[in-house]
Formats: structure tokens, C-alpha cells, sequence
């Protein structure tokens, strides 16, 4: 191998620059000769390529989003797509790729695999947390974090008040975020896909609180929960069901996804693409590069995106002791 392209794809997550410039300057190191492509797919399929050195990648280990854009990409959904893109990748002498992002990325980099035999690499970039093989994705301390300080900043204001808030975070279909920055932030209840307790419970659990002497709540519920109700039909459900409540919503959004990352995702971006690229080099393809135990591990593509990490049980157990 003598060329390798780096390039994100799908949901930009905090610790994606850190990895990008952990590729291009392991490449520099190794003496291989490195690509950026611009766009993830879709920059693939229309040759966005520029060369990367060590020189490229610098002042970018803080920085939030990715330099290289992302893109969630249809055309390379199909053969055609997929063709365009393994012929401009053939043309510009590349011998292999580093995907950085989530399952529907990897999913693209096995078919591209399969079908052309080309070698690929995945280092998990994803909020979510929710790829089976790494306990951490890429982004996922940072969000945390960043959620944890915006809800922080909304006790205030609902404690001033005794106000109950419904903080919606993200999490697509799994509560990693919600579960974590629950427990983080001191969330009365948190509401997450893998575990519907009704909302009978939820109503219990209010009321409790409420006797108890606290005078403001916070339930973080997250996007994907299997309650049937969105945050703003909570409000109103709680409202009308237990009117000793003056209740807010707030949905954090896309702010997640952005800031500068934390000193884990950096340090953590800094080994997988050391690793990524050490392994491509071993001759070894189709993996993703995970930590586990602190130890930096190789799972392949077509199992990391079979499955979701496990919400943990033992965490779900103290938010419940934490709000008594
Ligand atoms: O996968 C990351 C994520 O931020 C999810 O948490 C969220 O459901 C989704 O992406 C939002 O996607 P988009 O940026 O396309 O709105």
C-alpha cells in the first residue's frame, strides 16, 4: 500500500479533525503518501481529492466538525455510484481508505469492499455511541459534556422558577447521551429507547419528587424514545395529568454535535489512526478500529454494524437510586 485516502462521512462529531490529522501525519511518518477527499461519498464519486502532508493537518486537533465536510450520500447507494467512485479512487493511485464516521458509513465502506475487493478502514465518528466494537465512538465524550453544561445552565432557570423541563437530546435510536448526561447532569427521570417504563411511571415518579420537597425537575428524554410522545406532547400530557407542574421543553439540537473536542476524544482519535493505518498496512482490511478496556481493538465492518454497544444496566440502576 503506498497511498491511503481519509475523508468523513454521514453526522460530523467533535474528535473527526483530531483523527483526520491523526491519518495524514501516521502516513507521514510511515513514508505513505496520503489523500484528503473532500465530502465524504460524494467527493469520492466526483475525485474532490487533494494531497495531504504532516504540514496540512496542523491547528486542527482542537477544532469541532471536520475540515474535510461531510455529506450523507445517495448515489453511492448504488452500483453506478459506487463504480464512478472506485474508478476516480483507481485514477488518483489510491491503494486504500480510512472512512471516518457512523454504521451507515461503514455499511458503504463493506459493500465497496465486497465488490471491488478494495481495502477499507473504519474509525468510529459518531455522537451517538451506538457501533458495536468500541465502548467510545468519536464524539461522544464531547456531547456529553456539552450537554451535561447546557443542562447545567437550564436547572438554573427551572430551579428559579420550579419549573419542570423536558430536555430532548440526541441519540438517534439508542440513550447513550440521554442515559450518561442524565445521571451526569442529576436528571429526575430519563427516558430512553431501550427501555420503556410507561408513562404511568413517569407520572409516579413526578409526583414523588414533588412531595419530597424538590421544587424543580429536569427528564432528559432522548430522541429516539419509545414513550409514542415527543417532548411537546409530554409537556402536555404531564400538564393535564399533574397540574402542580409548570412545565417547559427545551430540544438541544444540532449543538451537540459542535464544539471543540475533549481531551478524550482527542487523545482517542490520535490512537485509532495510528492504528487504522498501521493495519492497512499489516495487509489487513474491513475492520474498525474500537477501544475496549483501554485497549485499542479490531472488530470487522460487517460485525460493528450488526449491532449497537449495550446500554448499561448498572447506570440505569444509580440515575434510579440518584432520584430518590
Ligand atoms: O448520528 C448523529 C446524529 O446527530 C443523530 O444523533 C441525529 O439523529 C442525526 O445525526 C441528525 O442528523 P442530521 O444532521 O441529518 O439532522
Amino acid at each position: 500500500i503506498k497511498k491511503i485516502a481519509v475523508f468523513t462521512s454521514g453526522g460530523d462529531s467533535p474528535g473527526m479533525n483530531a483523527a483526520i490529522r491523526s491519518v495524514v501525519r501516521t502516513c507521514a511518518y510511515l513514508k505513505v503518501e496520503c489523500l484528503a477527499i473532500y465530502r465524504g461519498y460524494q467527493g469520492m464519486i466526483e475525485g474532490d481529492f487533494v494531497p495531504m502532508d504532516a504540514r496540512s493537518v496542523n491547528n486542527i486537533i482542537n477544532k469541532g466538525g471536520t475540515i474535510l465536510k461531510s455529506a450523507r450520500c445517495d448515489e453511492f447507494r448504488t452500483k453506478e455510484g459506487r463504480q464512478k467512485a472506485y474508478d476516480q479512487l483507481v485514477a488518483a493511485d489510491v491503494d486504500a481508505f480510512v472512512v471516518i464516521g457512523g454504521d451507515g458509513s461503514f455499511r458503504g465502506a463493506q459493500i465497496f469492499n465486497e465488490e471491488f475487493g478494495f481495502p477499507v478502514m473504519g474509525i468510529p465518528g459518531t455522537i451517538d455511541n451506538d457501533i458495536f466494537g468500541t465502548r467510545f465512538t468519536l464524539g461522544f465524550d464531547t456531547a456529553l459534556n456539552t450537554v451535561v453544561e447546557a443542562i447545567d445552565k437550564i436547572r438554573d432557570t427551572a430551579s428559579s422558577h420550579n419549573r419542570l423541563f423536558f430536555v430532548e437530546v440526541m441519540g438517534r435510536d439508542v440513550g447513550h447521551i440521554a442515559l450518561n448526561a442524565g445521571v451526569g447532569a442529576g436528571a429526575e427521570e430519563v427516558l430512553i429507547p431501550e427501555l420503556d417504563l410507561g408513562l404511568e411511571r413517569l407520572l409516579e415518579s413526578l409526583k414523588r419528587s414533588k412531595k419530597s420537597g424538590k421544587s424543580s425537575s429536569i427528564v432528559v428524554v432522548a430522541e429516539g424514545d419509545k414513550t409514542g410522545k415527543n417532548v411537546f406532547e409530554l409537556k402536555e400530557y404531564v400538564e393535564s395529568h399533574l397540574p402542580i407542574y409548570d412545565v417547559r421543553v427545551s430540544v438541544l439540537g444540532h449543538m451537540q454535535r459542535g464544539g471543540s473536542p475533549s481531551c478524550f476524544d482527542r487523545v482517542l482519535a490520535s490512537r485509532m489512526g495510528v492504528k487504522a493505518v498501521e493495519t492497512l498496512l499489516e495487509g489487513k482490511s474491513n475492520l474498525m478500529v474500537g477501544i475496549i478496556d483501554n485497549e485499542i481493538v479490531l472488530t470487522p465492518i460487517s460485525e460493528a454494524i450488526k449491532g449497537h454497544t449495550k446500554i448499561d444496566h448498572e447506570l440505569i440502576r444509580v440515575s434510579d437510586i440518584m432520584t430518590t
